[in-house]
């Protein structure tokens, strides 16, 4: 299967409030279908003050005004397996909204029967100073502790200031959590994507952190944590249940650690999203950018195909709702058609389930906005004010611009008419001024657009058991240049290779290939109608398809070397 990412308020608005809704996914859902995936996964619809975008829930049961009813999510999910496609919901644990009803009981004292569901602990006193309990930082919002005047009490959140961390060592807080399951499940839903999920359990002694990275000095403590196993088996029970599907987001996991999750009979998770493909171009967060480096992208590419072969099945990303856009990242402006196609191919093709986030399919890019006012994420506002603070407000906006997760938020971009297509009202956020060019209607009718590289790619490797089941290989791990890996099974045997250089270049076979054997496949200089002819050896049919010089692939008796064009991804099969 392959499944497609919706981050809903952004998505299409369907009655002009300029608010992204359930009505615009239920007029998408025959597009979602075209692409040739098998299911959605839903970014929070659930009620939410929205201080991190849906990831503060608020209530687990019900459908976020904004964005509809629940009667309306019954319509969106049967219409939606009607046409063959899964639904997944995403299940935020590791944390409430401080506007969760839960949260607002707690508050009032320790008496009161939800006083227990959160992380409290006493200040600690530096004579009369008030101190909170450790010296953790959040990831997104400064200390990781926050003092609550009602309770007389700090509590802890790993995150944002409104999204205080639930107590999950509380038996009743795991049960309320195996109900909010039920609830969705009952409804129809075929699984979960899991929020931060390697965090749930904390060491209890809540010990110091030493990191010189301060966002992620309490990570040892949190990540991980004593009994987060025993709390994945009990919730695997309900999946198991229902035949749910479990992908669990984890940040900073390791292969091995994620083995213990992922693999052998009793696994407690399904597949694992992890967070090494997204530091190609930066130090352990976007917010520490260090421009793109290929041989980085290959090295995670590489240990987690490797690490995960025979063992476990992995969850294939470029891009989501926390990350710029992968064009911008990894492809190259200049040539943002060639690139955003090669980037399709280049992950879609390896050894695992495909995702794919809204707008990555039309290649849509970052957005540069010319004022910290304008970006909207917790996370981007608080890197801004906590990073680089001695560089001048114009690099400092630079920074924010290639690395926040405001870029991936932009409405998607429909149509070259007003505002996109996304609405016919106000938008609730900046639309990327490129959508004149960088639009699903147009790009529909471009049999070599990005959009319509995208379903071949997700069609190929639907209809190839070995691209599907076949084991992994990467060759010439050192090149700067190239990227190429070998999926086999049988005795077939399918080579993607991907140019991520600005100039045309040849290359050469790995040994044990016989290049005058071998039929191209895929090729995002050739349209789909030409690529038979290509593949025969018919170099003037590429031409016809919109390459801009006569295509390159000779005859089959062609020498060793072959060449490729900037950004150029070729797919044969041998
Ligand atoms: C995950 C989500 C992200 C959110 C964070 C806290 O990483 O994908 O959007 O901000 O968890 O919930
Ligand atoms: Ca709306």
């Amino acid at each position: 299967m392959s499944f497609y990412q919706i981050w809903i308020r952004s998505f299409c608005d369907g009655n002009g409030d300029g608010i992204g809704d359930l009505y615009g996914v239920y007029d998408k859902l025959e597009y979602i279908k075209s692409l040739g995936v098998d299911g959605i996964w839903f970014s929070p619809i659930y009620p939410s003050p929205n201080a991190d975008y849906g990831y503060d829930i608020s209530d687990y049961k019900d459908i976020h005004p904004d964005y509809g009813t629940l009667d309306q999510f019954r319509k969106v999910l049967d219409r939606a397996h009607e046409l063959g496609l899964k639904v997944l919901l995403d299940l935020v644990i590791n944390h409430t909204s401080d506007e969760h009803k839960w949260f607002i009981e707690s508050c009032k004292g320790k008496d009161n029967p939800y006083s227990d569901y959160y992380i409290w602990r006493d200040p600690r006193f530096k004579g009369e100073e008030k101190l909170p309990p450790n010296n953790w930082y959040s990831q997104f919002e400064g200390l990781a502790w926050e003092y609550n005047e009602q309770r007389g009490q700090y509590y802890l959140h790993v995150f944002a200031k409104k999204q205080p961390d639930l107590n999950m060592d509380n038996p009743k807080v795991r049960e309320e959590v195996k109900s909010i399951m039920r609830f969705w499940l009952d409804m129809g839903v075929d699984g979960f994507r899991e929020d931060v999920i390697n965090f749930i359990s904390k060491v209890p002694e809540l010990p110091n952190g030493w990191s010189f990275v301060p966002a992620i000095n309490g990570l040892p403590f949190y990540k991980d944590g004593p009994n987060l196993h025993k709390y994945l088996e009990e919730f695997r029970e309900v999946a198991k249940e229902y035949g749910a599907v479990q992908i669990g987001e984890a940040p900073f996991t390791s292969v091995k650690t994620a083995l213990t999750y992922i693999s052998g009979k009793n696994r407690v998770l399904d597949m694992l999203i992890e967070f090494d493909t997204m530091f190609a171009d930066c130090f352990m967060t976007e917010y520490v950018h260090h421009g793109f480096r290929l041989r980085k992208l290959k090295r995670a590419f590489r240990r987690w195909q490797y690490g995960l072969q025979g063992k476990a099945w992995f969850a294939l990303y470029l891009e989501n709702h926390d990350h710029p856009r992968v064009v911008s990242r990894y492809g190259s402006l200049s040539h943002w058609r060639a690139s955003g196609s090669m980037l399709a191919a280049c992950y879609i093709l390896q050894r695992g389930t495909p995702f794919l986030y809204q707008g990555q399919e039309l290649g849509m890019t970052n957005i540069a906005l010319n004022s910290i006012d304008k970006y909207i994420d917790v996370a981007a506002k608080n890197a801004y004010n906590t990073f680089f603070l001695k560089d001048s407000v114009e690099r400092r906006l630079e920074r924010i611009h290639v690395s926040t997760r405001d870029s991936a938020r932009t409405p998607v971009q429909w149509t070259d008419g007003p505002n996109a297509g996304f609405t016919t009202g106000k938008p609730w956020f900046y639309v990327n001024p490129n959508y004149t060019s960088v639009n699903a209607e147009r790009e529909d009718r471009d049999p070599l657009s990005i959009l319509n590289f995208y379903r071949r790619c997700l069609a190929l490797r639907k209809s190839s058991e070995t691209l599907l089941w076949g084991t992994y290989r990467e060759y010439f791990q050192g090149s700067r240049k190239v990227f190429m890996y070998e999926r086999k099974y049988k005795s077939e045997r399918i080579l993607v290779i991907c140019s991520f250089n600005k100039e045309s270049m040849s290359y050469r076979l790995p040994k044990g290939y016989d290049p005058s054997k071998g039929q191209l496949l895929l090729d995002n200089y050739i349209a789909e109608k030409d690529i038979e002819a290509a593949a025969r050896g018919n170099a003037s049919a590429g031409e016809k398809g919109g390459a801009e010089e006569t295509h390159p692939h000779k005859s089959s008796t062609a020498g060793v070397m072959r060449r490729l064009k900037p950004y150029e991804v070729q797919v044969w099969k041998f």
